[in-house]
């Protein structure tokens, strides 16, 4: 079906058109400096396509909220965690609904990280799913920057991913980026590279200039015309509009943008009362003022204090204790319900190849929603619980001598491998077959065999274990400090998941 999108007027009383299949397959580049109007040229491609294709706006500022009213967009709010994001993605593709998400008040990073989390949903999207749809990101230079900033280094690289793979890999699951910048130099190369339509505004510096000649193929002497142009005034070019670079003029949009540019407004005639509006608080000002700082009471003598603390002790000791403001809390309740969490999580097969970090979260979100009683489980215990739940051992198993002290070697290895060694243990423990190298692959959050048996050579290095291959080409692996070994397993056999059993520690 050929769609063509009214963007606004060509030269010589022709229409501006866009063809949207086409934009779909080669995506689209604005750029332009603050106040070229990029955000007005978004708004009129998304209000002109609304009716024809599904839209995402990834809206640092906040000002594409009002295409809700208008058009039904659903404003997902920034302030949830990643997890949660992630997840609303995977919904929106499936369910077909367009979506604003809205990440204004939120710092940088956290700005990075939720755009990174949801453009994560969308592209991991269920095949099923794979729906056309426009994303569209303003200020996409934040998202994708060229350069490190201020920001974390793990915050920029997952940014940068989701972009990437925006830009790159999108078009076939149905993601058709289309990206704006104020800065050509500022945003990443690899992701401007991938789209082949442009729209350049009205830019200033030569070296954003040098970027778009080279991004249009022209002369930079032929770039030269971007420095002339005015507001809402860009020049095309691309398979989606127009073969020839076309100076184009935006046509107008239906609904208003929440911030807009200032306007000059007459100052008020200056007053004699000038100085006292400044200097006089407001009446709601004045309750939250200190006059006067209060003047401090003479001072005490340390030998009356050291009477008074003598006397309070001895009274506190005479008295029964007080009453603590707090209910005390059922350690058997905390721990019944965390585990309750932890297997509603595991229930999720995707579970195994996300990171902790996400796990954690989604498990504090969790934890609030059943009120889980005392403080939150640390990243460090949480990951722990997490790999005794994965390792599946029973409850009476988990109460004798050797898994405990399997617990106590663990101690010495890093967090991240403990996952694996209490799957190898419990086959130990219980005599069980050894686990195949699919098994500990996916219990180190990898599909890499060769991982896996790394992961071993590691364990035996450090003297925990003893690996050894019978006739068959079976592995046992002996614990020499359990005093037990597991039995002969296929290390090439299926991934065998374990039955979570949440044995507490
Ligand atoms: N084609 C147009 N017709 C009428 N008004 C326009 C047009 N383009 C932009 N404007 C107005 O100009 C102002 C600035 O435009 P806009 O917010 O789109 O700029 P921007 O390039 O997104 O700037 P920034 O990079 O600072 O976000 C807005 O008030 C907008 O309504
Ligand atoms: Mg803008």
């Amino acid at each position: 079906m050929k769609v063509d999108i009214d963007m606004g007027a060509a030269p010589a009383g022709a229409k501006a058109m866009l063809d949207l299949e086409e934009l779909l397959a080669t995506r689209l580049l604005v750029q332009g400096n603050s106040g070229s109007g990029k955000s007005h040229l978004l708004r009129r491609l998304l209000e002109q396509s609304a009716q024809w294709v599904q839209q995402c706006v990834i809206d640092p500022e906040g000002d594409f909220v009002t295409l809700a009213d208008k058009y039904g967009h659903v404003v997902v709010d920034g302030a949830r965690t990643e997890a949660e994001l992630t997840r609303i993605a995977a919904r929106i593709r499936q369910h077909r609904v367009s979506v604003v998400l809205d990440l204004e008040g939120l710092d940088v990073e956290q700005q990075m990280r939720c755009a990174a989390a949801f453009l994560g949903g969308l592209f991991d999207a269920e095949r099923d799913f794979w729906y056309p749809m426009l994303v569209v990101v303003d200020e996409a230079q934040l998202f994708a920057p060229a350069v490190a900033g201020e920001v974390s280094d793990e915050a920029r690289k997952l940014s940068l991913g989701a972009m990437t793979n925006l830009m790159c890999r999108g078009r076939k699951r149905g993601l058709a980026g289309v990206i704006a910048t104020q800065r050509l130099a500022k945003l990443a190369k690899n992701v401007a590279a991938e789209a082949s339509n442009f729209l350049m505004g009205r830019t200033f510096l030569d070296i954003d200039m040098a970027r778009a000649a080279d991004l249009l193929g022209m002369e930079r002497r032929q770039a030269e015309q971007f420095r002339d142009l005015a507001r809402g005034h860009f020049v095309a070019l691309g398979p989606a509009l127009s073969r020839r670079p076309l100076p184009v003029t935006i046509g107008a949009v239906e609904t208003s943008a929440r911030s807009s540019s200032p306007k000059l407004t007459p100052l008020p005639q200056p007053g004699d009362d000038a100085r006292d509006l400044i200097f006089t608080p407001a009446p709601e000002e004045r309750r939250t003022i200190i006059r006067k700082a209060p003047t401090p009471p003479a001072p005490t003598p340390t030998a009356d204090i050291l009477n008074q603390l003598t006397q309070a002790k001895a009274l506190a000791q005479a008295e029964s204790p007080a009453p603590t403001l707090f209910p005390e809390i059922d350690e058997a309740e905390r721990n019944s319900l965390i585990e309750a969490v932890m297997h509603e999580m595991l229930n999720d097969p995707d579970a195994s190849f996300r990171t902790d970090a996400v796990l954690y979260q989604d498990f504090l979100v969790r934890c609030r929603i059943r009120r889980v009683p005392g403080d939150q489980l640390s990243l460090p215990a949480f990951r722990r619980r997490l790999a005794v739940a994965r390792a599946g051992i029973d409850g009476e198993t988990a109460q004798g001598e050797p898994w405990q002290q399997a617990l106590e070697l663990s101690k010495s290895l890093p967090d991240d491998v403990q996952g694996v060694f209490f799957i190898v243990a419990q086959a130990a423990v219980t005599a069980s077959p050894c686990p195949s190298d699919a098994t500990i692959a996916r219990a180190y959050g990898t599909h890499s065999s060769r991982r896996a048996r790394r992961l071993l050579t590691y364990f035996e290095e450090q003297g925990l274990i003893v690996v050894r291959t019978d006739f068959t080409g079976n592995r046992v692996v002996a614990f020499p400090d359990l005093g037990c070994e597991t039995s002969a397993g296929d290390p090439n056999g299926p991934d065998e998941p374990a039955q979570e059993q949440f044995a507490a520690e």
